[in-house]
């Protein structure tokens, strides 16, 4: 399939030359990761050129350039499927590194008693939070599963999502967690969805009682390790393993057993840390090198170091203080003043029902005064050298040889993308190479 968009104003395209991740004030160079009346042609779902909108208009689509209307349009010609993006601005493709995807039942409820000054901590000793959900999930059938999944991929799209990385973790149980992989390998599959990343997070919490019956963390790890590591592996859709690092839950040296013993199996480490306290889940991290160490809301300035020392991103989840009411905020601008790597990601759960990015960063703009390019780089460049696509290509940037994942804004300026809640700031997002238009 052939595709050509035309009529861009602004092109965010971040790129500046380089590839990777990108730190520091290059976040913020409008004038190399900025242009102006530029067009992409698409072959086959991938980028395959960047040139003058003319040129392009002349070597694919000359019929067309009489009648060009100065307003969004999609026009289908016998060879070629045009989109004139009407002089609106032009971004990547969203990349959500970090979800809770599939679960199911609902805990609004918590709400009250966190008003009544309760903790997450202490709701989850109460037998709310995690194992509350997990008892909904277990106890619902695949079809529901899917069809919340489907729901859920579809708002995120609708927000100009195009990839996700997605957890289980809701089952905790080998049966259980192995089917939610699956259903999220299924939905996956389906081309009409944003890709997904999948994660086995069997270390999210130990399982709730089963007929009155409690497993010990002991056991529980000992299970993780010697039955559901094996079989995850076995079954092949999940490419990482993340772990709930945090006092009270995992604590660092059953992280590192869980972690080691994954990674030797070729899993992938992505990590939950410091999202409560400074629990050295930072300095874990960066000893493991692990891919993306997210929350990471209480790690030390030595920690932040280390990490980045390590390569290791720090992928922020404004959205989970934002729900849970709490005035403490991920130090972006430090990282950006220290040249440190980071992302921003939903980290959509039970907890946090957020599956817009462009709502977590007006959180970042608007409330904490990060720089929008610097944030949508976060959103997208830097979220792609953490979240793998499913064609394995790469994504992030609007680059050629890169998937055809753009989103159209609703007006003219770049930095429109972040600074509404509750709406979609798109007109249309093209999901490798096809366009959905939002109604
Ligand atoms: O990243 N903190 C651990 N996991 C999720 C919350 C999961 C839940 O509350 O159901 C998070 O915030
Ligand atoms: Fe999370």
């Amino acid at each position: 399939m052939r595709h050509l968009v035309i009529g861009i104003g602004e092109l965010a395209h971040l790129d500046d030359g380089t590839t990777g991740l990108i730190y520091g004030n290059q976040m913020n160079d409008e004038e190399k990761l900025i242009s102006k009346n530029l067009g992409i042609f698409i072959e086959n779902g991938v980028i395959s050129k960047i040139r003058p909108d003319e040129e392009l208009i002349d070597e694919y689509a000359p019929s067309i350039k009489k009648n060009l209307q100065k307003s969004f349009e999609l026009i289908n010609l016998s060879d070629i499927l045009v989109t004139n993006a009407g002089g609106n601005a032009v971004i990547p493709g969203l990349i959500d590194g970090h979800t809770h995807l599939i679960w199911s039942g609902d805990r609004s409820n918590e709400i009250s008693l966190r008003m009544k000054g309760m903790s997450y901590r202490e709701i989850s000793e109460l037998g709310g939070g995690i194992k509350h959900t997990v008892n909904e999930t277990r106890n619902s059938n695949d079809e529901l599963l899917t069809k919340l999944g489907e729901i859920r991929l579809k708002e995120a799209l609708r927000n100009g999502t195009t990839a996700i990385e997605a957890k289980s973790g809701y089952g905790l149980s080998t049966e259980s967690e192995l089917r939610l992989t699956s259903i999220m390998n299924d939905l996956s599959m389906n081309q009409k969805n944003p890709s997904i990343d999948i994660t086995w997070m069997g270390a999210h919490d130990t399982p709730p009682k089963i007929a009155g019956k409690e497993i010990s963390k002991r056991e529980y790890i000992e299970e993780i390790i010697n039955i559901q590591l094996p079989e995850i592996v076995e079954q092949g859709y999940a490419r990482n393993c993340d772990v709930f690092c945090e006092p009270g839950w995992f604590n660092i040296e059953e992280t590192e057993r869980i972690i080691d013993a994954s990674s030797k199996e070729g899993l992938s480490t992505r990590l939950h840390i410091d999202e409560f306290s400074d629990g050295q889940g930072a300095e874990l991290a960066a000893k493991k090198s692990v891919e993306t160490a997210d929350h990471a809301l209480y790690s030390s300035e030595e920690g932040r170091e280390k990490m980045s020392k390590a390569n290791v991103i720090q992928g922020f989840l404004p959205g989970a203080p934002y729900t849970m009411g709490l005035d403490k905020w991920p130090p972006i601008n430090y990282c950006i003043e220290n040249n440190q790597p980071w992302t921003i990601s939903t980290d959509f759960n039970p907890n946090c029902r957020i599956l817009s990015l462009p709502s977590i960063a007006s959180i970042c703009v608007q409330r904490l005064g990060i720089n929008p390019l610097a944030t949508l780089c976060a959103a997208s460049r830097n979220a792609g050298e953490s979240v793998v696509h499913r064609t394995e290509k790469q994504h992030g940037m609007i680059k050629e040889g890169y998937v055809a994942n753009i989103n159209i804004l609703n007006g003219e300026k770049w930095q429109g993308w972040c600074l509404q809640q509750g709406t979609s700031p798109f007109k249309a997002t093209i999901l490798e190479g096809t366009p959905v238009v939002h109604t």
